[in-house]
């Protein structure tokens, strides 16, 4: 089979990755995606280093039986567990990761401290501690655990009282400081952003990195010639270790199917 003609495989620890999709498919509308939401093993982010990497293998694992031409790990938590093992794996595709999108806020330059949502694993790996260092002495940083909302996102509540309450009490401690803006450093949260955006106002910027991440997979299929030229739509094949029909509803509806 012609590579151009391959699927491009996306994983996330559960419905979280589909914020990366959407923005995929905006760019790519003549691709076929194979998307595999581990809802199942969902959160990844409180498990340990190592279940994570398992996990992002056996997830990987199964999107190359579908022949994908290139992974998107459509995770924060997993590329900051996987990344580096999973492209000494498989070494002959592009394998696209995901951090927080702390670069645009830093060129937002504006006064007042940058909040980073995350899950605990991204904010304590070596590879949010480099991108702190990169940053630090131009920034204001504060990263933020947010354990738990991810838990409201994976049955489809995205916004409403809970999730308000949620965030509220989030940022309580942060009441009296000036944050400029917020980064959604777990790809769960964008599908809360309306919700965030109440509770915050309107004069803190939301930052989200799906759009970065959609780029760079455009990039990586154009320089290795291999983006699919068909002139029709791409077919989008959603997958979930949950294997419930819920899950796959919840997923197109956050995909806007
Ligand atoms: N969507 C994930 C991320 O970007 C992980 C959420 C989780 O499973 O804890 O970090």
């Amino acid at each position: 089979m012609n590579v151009k003609n391959m699927p491009i495989g996306f994983f996330d620890s559960g419905v979280g990755g589909l914020s990366v999709l959407r923005e995929a498919i905006k760019l790519l509308p003549n691709e076929d995606f194979i998307y595999f939401g581990d809802s199942k093993n969902a959160p990844y982010g409180t498990k340990s280093v190592d279940e994570v990497r398992e996990l992002s293998f056996k997830a990987s694992e199964l999107l190359l039986k579908y022949s994908v031409k290139a992974i998107v790990v459509a995770c924060n938590t997993a590329t900051s567990a996987a990344i580096e093992n999973l492209r000494n794996t498989y070494k002959n595709m592009p394998i696209i990761g995901i951090e927080p999108a702390l670069k645009p806020a830093v060129e937002l330059k504006r006064e007042g401290k940058i909040v980073i949502m995350a899950t605990p694993m991204t904010l304590s790996e070596k590879k949010f501690y480099n991108l702190m260092e990169r940053y630090k002495e131009n920034a204001d940083i504060v990263p933020l655990p947010c354990p738990g909302l991810v838990e409201y996102i994976e049955k489809g509540i995205v916004k409403g009282r809970e999730v308000n309450e949620f965030l509220k009490e989030k940022f309580l401690p942060l009441k009296n400081e000036n944050v400029s803006s917020v980064v959604l450093g777990c790809t769960h949260y964008p599908f809360i952003k309306e919700e965030l955006a109440n509770v915050l106002g309107d004069k803190v910027a939301i930052i989200d990195g799906s759009k970065g991440t959609a780029a760079q997979l455009k990039r990586q299929l154009l320089n290795r010639d291999i983006i699919n030229d068909k002139k029709e739509k791409g077919k989008i094949t959603i997958l979930n270790s949950l294997e419930s029909n819920e899950i796959i509803e919840v997923s197109k509806k956050l995909l806007q199917l």
